[in-house]
């Protein structure tokens, strides 16, 4: 029986282009997101190419959808790989569905995940570039602990501090906090997992040419005219990086950040990421 590995945003973008690596390492792969539509074409693409792929329609902002999956994939076999790789961008929603899909969508799926989890398995959460190119002193990192022990709580005081903020860079804001406690929940759900012999860490990804890195074209471009590469990403770039990172070699990589943007944050873009 092939291990299994769950690609959350695996319908489209970067989580479609890491399911065909992912595959041919011989991994049973499950692809998640909300479009049953979009998962059943890269199930259907992965197929035709001769490996094992299935398709499970859930939205990551609600819990026992996360439960449900978790469940379903502990019963196709061994759980070696949790991809955590969708996402909302801020032209994708408000900024509460942004929090509740990106942060909250985060905890939920490490949380459901965590018991199913098999030795010498690794769990990946996907942040962005924006989480350290934005103040740090706009991130309510006091915050961040309440995601685990109150989370209506935690998503209040998250849109407290976005409200703060003026109307027109409120989804901007909601989606770099998001992303910066992404990185903060990964690094600091490493023990957790550690414990298990799973390691857990993030990815973080600059622009890349995805749907929604088309969407956000216009502020990217403001970027990438100042990184070292000056171009975009492709997607099948940071999908190796992905694929790489589930590699047992790497067994003692964890509790970190992995940044893949071109040179952007190093170009200094914004003084505040140095
Ligand atoms: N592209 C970039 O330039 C860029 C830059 C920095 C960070 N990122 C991050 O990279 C990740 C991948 O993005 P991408 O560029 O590949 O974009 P994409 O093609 O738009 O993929 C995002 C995926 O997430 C799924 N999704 C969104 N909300 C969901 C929810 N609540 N529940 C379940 N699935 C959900 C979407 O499917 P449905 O709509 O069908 O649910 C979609 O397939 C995201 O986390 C994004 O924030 C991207």
């Amino acid at each position: 029986m092939k291990p299994v590995c769950v690609i959350t945003g695996g319908g489209s973008g970067m989580g479609r282009a890491t399911a065909k690596l992912v595959c041919e390492a011989g991994y049973h792969v499950i692809l998640v997101g909300r479009t049953a539509a979009k998962l059943e074409s890269a199930v259907a693409e992965l197929t035709e190419a001769g490996h094992e792929a299935e398709a499970f329609a859930c939205d990551l902002s609600d819990r026992s959808s996360c439960e449900k999956l978790a469940r379903h994939a502990v019963e196709r076999g061994q759980v070696k790989a949790l991809l955590h790789i969708a996402g909302m961008s801020p032209h994708m929603g408000s900024p509460e569905a942004i929090l509740r899909a990106n942060a909250l969508g985060t905890v939920n799926i490490n949380d459901a995940f965590y018991p199913v989890m098999a030795p010498g398995g690794c769990v990946i959460d996907t942040s962005s570039m924006s989480a350290y190119l934005s103040p740090s002193f706009i991130m309510p990192k006091r915050v961040y602990p309440l995601a685990r022990t109150d989370r209506e709580k935690f998503l209040k005081k998250m849109m407290a501090r976005i409200n703060l903020m003026p109307k027109n860079a409120r989804t901007g804001v909601a989606y770099s906090i998001s992303k910066h406690f992404v990185i903060w929940f990964a690094k600091t759900d490493a023990a957790r997992f550690g414990a298990k012999g799973v390691r857990c860490l993030s990815v973080t990804p600059g622009n890349f040419d995805t749907p929604m890195g088309q969407l956000e074209s216009a502020e990217a471009q403001t970027f990438t005219a100042h990184s070292a590469l000056k171009r975009n990403g492709k997607p099948e770039e940071i999908a190796a990086l992905y694929a790489l990172l589930l590699d047992e070699r790497l067994g003692y990589l964890t509790g970190t950040d992995i940044v893949m943007d071109g040179g952007v944050i190093a170009s200094g873009v914004s003084g505040l990421s140095r």
